[in-house]
């Protein structure tokens, strides 16, 4: 019988300087990697049956997160189709339907939103993209990796951001594998948002990352973890010297 929970593996994929900023504080489109590392990216996209990201980076950096024709190539070969299904997740649904991703017909385009979108962009997206809307002031992240499991069988996500929303899934312990390049900068500033966003605040429970691959091409690093979601901080067990070890100081207080 299948499991009416299971969801997919979710892999993300980010890029950060070596202070571990992601972009900059106005959160504008910032070139600061190789062509290594956008091929990178677009190889990591290939492998999923779905890409996922946030509302404020589509706009942002206004993606169509289709795949070069060789990659899409290689994707009929292994008898998927040509590339994956392009997943956008926002709270409010206000999303412009003239953005790029919404005038290239690469691939189906799903919507998770709630039934905050307005009426008008409701009609406006809806011919675009299926839209799946909660009644929830939230969208509830693990319910959205089920449906794209059970509904469109989805077996590996590629999310691509940005932090607000790979925090989230982090805090749910809804990530497997990162995938993250160390370019050759520092951008400084407490308002540059680094991988886990601009937040103050520790995450719920220690996550582990195992490097499980490590690939220098010029002056950038390519680093693959696997994650661990480990147990909350308030739970951790007396003589846990793993926890312990990690667990942030201001917490022993
Ligand atoms: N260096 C890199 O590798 C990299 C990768 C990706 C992005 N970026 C950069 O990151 C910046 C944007 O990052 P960001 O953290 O501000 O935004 P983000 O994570 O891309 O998007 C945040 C938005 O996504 C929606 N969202 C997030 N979590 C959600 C949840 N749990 N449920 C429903 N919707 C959720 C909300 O949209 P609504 O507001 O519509 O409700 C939220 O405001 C951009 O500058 C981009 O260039 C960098």
């Amino acid at each position: 019988m299948k499991d009416k929970h299971a969801r997919p593996f979710v892999a993300a994929t980010f890029a950060m300087t070596v202070d571990g900023k992601i972009t900059t504080k106005n959160l504008t489109p910032v070139d600061f990697t190789s062509r290594e590392d956008k091929l990178h990216l677009f190889r990591q996209r290939a492998l999923a049956d779905a890409v996922l990201i946030g509302h404020t980076s589509l706009k942002r950096d206004n993606v169509r997160l289709s795949l070069p024709a060789e990659l899409q190539q290689a994707r009929i070969r292994r008898k998927q189709t040509p590339a994956p299904l392009r997943v956008i997740v926002s709270n409010k649904g206000r999303i412009d339907s003239e953005l790029k991703i919404f005038q290239s017909a690469s691939s189906p385009i799903l919507v998770f939103s709630t039934m905050q979108m307005p009426r008008k962009t409701q009609a406006a997206l809806g011919k675009k993209a299926i839209l799946h809307l909660a009644e929830s002031d939230d969208v509830d992240l693990g319910e959205m990796l089920r449906i794209l499991r059970s509904q469109y069988r989805v077996r590996k996500v590629a999310c691509e951001g940005g932090p607000t929303l790979f925090r989230s899934l982090l805090e749910r312990g809804l990530v497997d594998q990162l995938n993250l390049t160390i370019a050759p900068y520092m951008f400084g500033g407490t308002k540059a948002p680094t991988l886990t966003g601009l937040s103050k605040e520790f995450l719920p429970a220690s996550v582990h990352c195992r490097l499980i691959d490590m690939r220098i091409v010029g002056e950038e690093c390519f680093l693959t973890y696997r994650i661990k979601h480990r147990r909350r901080w308030n739970q951790t067990a007396p003589g846990d010297a793993d926890a312990a070890r990690v667990r942030p100081r201001s917490l022993d207080k």
